[in-house]
């Protein structure tokens, strides 16, 4: 048996994964006419837990019908139909050891129209500015906006539970609408949800809070951020631990994922080889590695906490997204 943290199990809520090698969420193409997981996706999932790993991530299932996604097929975790299928993902996974949570999210500014005139809509974001990545103008949420979406989170969590999933993780990173609500340089709202670090993290905090009420305890709820942006008036590193104390003093999330990057710095978030190790959560020259500030992030708020390796982690070091947190891991018997 090893003794390797990376190994030992780690307990999220009640929920034992059987290592803390995560595979993160990522959209696979491989959805069926009616945007829900295909067969071939299932296949995917079912051999990733047959290689070992201990949690799998769905890709972001869309909690609401104004959040279509940057391609044709993007899921949708809002449909009752979705109860099902996530019902053989859960057989498929649970067969081989693994457990498996939905991402929840919604795209927000950088959805696409232009490939859905036929159901054209206004996209929503916190303060009507254009994601660079299409310029098309979207519009501020308002009130109802906000009531509509809390019940579309609350309901795909619904959909995740009733289908036999463990968890389910909010998408608030790489850019995307609760990344929008987050990033200074997106929210310029004066209302409750704008201004103070506090105020730009309401919508998240309020989203898993209509999950919790939803699912009840017991059921783990994690959060995904870009702990830095990498762009000059967006989260700097400073801010990301700001914005990670303040969710965790929210007291509702059972651990975090830290990313980085948004739409203009895809490289931080899918990196190439260029990209210099640890790059995730350093934004300053002479900054200690990524794994060493995201520790001391999970050290100070006590929650288990990963992040990525790069993709040319030497020989040896894991290769695949690992938890940081809990430095004294479950032994196993
Ligand atoms: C095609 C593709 C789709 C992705 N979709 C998601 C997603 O739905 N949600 C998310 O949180 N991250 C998404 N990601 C980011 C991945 O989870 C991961 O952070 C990224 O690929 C970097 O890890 P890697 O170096 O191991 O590839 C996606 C990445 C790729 C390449």
């Amino acid at each position: 048996m090893t003794l390797d943290p990376l190994w030992q199990p780690i307990d999220i809520a009640g929920v034992t994964l059987r290592n803390r090698v995560v595979l993160t969420a990522h959209g696979l193409g491989a959805s069926t006419e009616e945007n829900l997981i295909s067969t071939q996706g299932l296949d995917y999932y079912e051999e990733r837990a047959k290689g070992g790993v201990g949690l799998i991530l769905t890709e972001a299932q869309n909690v609401h019908r104004s959040g279509r996604g940057l391609a044709r097929g993007s899921q949708e975790g809002w449909k009752p139909e979705v109860v099902p299928v996530y019902r053989e993902l859960a057989e498929r996974v649970h067969r081989h050891g693994a457990k498996v949570f939905a991402e929840l999210g919604h795209i927000g500014p950088p959805d696409d129209n232009t490939i859905f005139l036929d159901s054209f809509r206004a996209l929503l974001s916190p303060s009507g500015i254009p994601a660079l990545s299409t310029n098309e103008m979207p519009r501020a949420m308002e009130e109802q906006d906000f009531a509509d979406l809390l019940e579309g989170f609350a309901l795909t969590a619904r959909h995740a539970k009733t289908g036999g999933l463990d968890g389910v993780e909010l998408h608030a990173a790489h850019g995307f609408l609760m990344h929008t609500f987050l990033s200074p340089a997106t929210n310029k709202r004066t209302d409750r949800y704008g201004g103070s670090t506090a105020n730009r993290c309401r919508f998240i905090i309020e989203a898993a809070e209509a999950v919790r009420a939803e699912v009840g305890a017991g059921f783990p709820i994690g959060v995904r951020i870009s702990f830095a942006e990498f762009t000059p008036d967006g989260i700097s590193e400073e801010e990301g631990e700001a914005i990670v104390r303040t969710l965790h003093a929210a007291g509702v999330f059972d651990y975090f994922s830290i990313s980085g990057g948004n739409l203009l710095t895809v490289h931080n978030q899918i990196s190439p080889m260029g990209v210099e190790s640890g790059i995730w959560c350093r934004s300053r020259p002479g900054r200690r590695s990524s794994s060493d500030r995201t520790c001391r992030c999970s050290r100070s708020t006590r929650s288990p906490m990963w992040t990525r390796p790069r993709r040319s982690s030497p020989p040896g070091r894991p290769t695949w997204s690992a938890w940081c947190g809990r430095t004294s891991p479950t032994r196993s018997s």
